[in-house]
C-alpha cells in the first residue's frame, strides 16, 4: 500500500543553524523556512536526490513541535512521511485493522498542500507516520 519515502522529518531547537549545517557541512540544497501557521510549525525542506528531510521549529503557542523539543532538546527524528495513492482508502484500510489515526481522523493538507494523516506511534514500532496522498 505505501509507496515511495516522501521525508523523514526532523525536530530541531535551532533551524537557522540546522539549515546551515546541511547546507554548508553536507552540502546540500535546502529551502527557505516556510511558516505553516496551521500545522504550528516552521519548516525547511533538505532535498536530496532520492526523498527528503523536513527540518521542523515550533510556530506559536501550542506548537506540537514543542513538547516533542522539550523531550529531545538539542533535536531528533519526528515522524517519517510515505507516499499513498489513495489517502482515504489507507485511512480506511488501517482503521479496519485497529490502528488509530490521530485528531479527527479526517487529511488536512500538508506542507505540500497534498492530504496528509498522521498515524500513532504506538502502532508502528514507536515511529510517528505520515502519509501523503501523491
Ligand atoms: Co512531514
Amino acid at each position: 500500500m505505501i509507496g515511495r519515502l516522501n521525508h523523514v522529518a526532523i525536530a530541531v531547537p535551532d533551524l537557522a543553524a540546522a539549515r546551515a549545517m546541511y547546507r554548508d557541512a553536507l552540502g546540500a540544497t535546502v529551502t527557505e523556512p516556510e511558516d505553516l501557521p496551521a500545522h504550528g510549525v516552521t519548516v525547511v525542506f533538505v532535498e536530496l536526490d532520492n526523498s527528503k528531510i523536513e527540518l521542523l521549529h515550533p510556530l506559536g503557542e501550542g506548537s506540537p513541535i514543542q513538547s516533542f523539543l522539550d523531550k529531545n532538546p538539542s533535536g531528533g527524528m519526528h515522524h517519517v512521511c510515505y507516499e499513498v495513492s489513495d489517502i482515504l482508502a489507507a485511512r480506511d484500510r488501517l482503521v479496519a485493522q485497529g490502528a488509530r489515526v490521530l485528531g479527527d481522523g479526517e487529511p488536512k493538507n500538508g506542507a505540500h498542500d497534498k492530504p496528509v494523516l498522521f498515524l500513532h506511534p504506538k502502532d508502528f514500532a514507536g515511529t510517528l507516520v505520515e502519509l501523503e496522498q501523491v
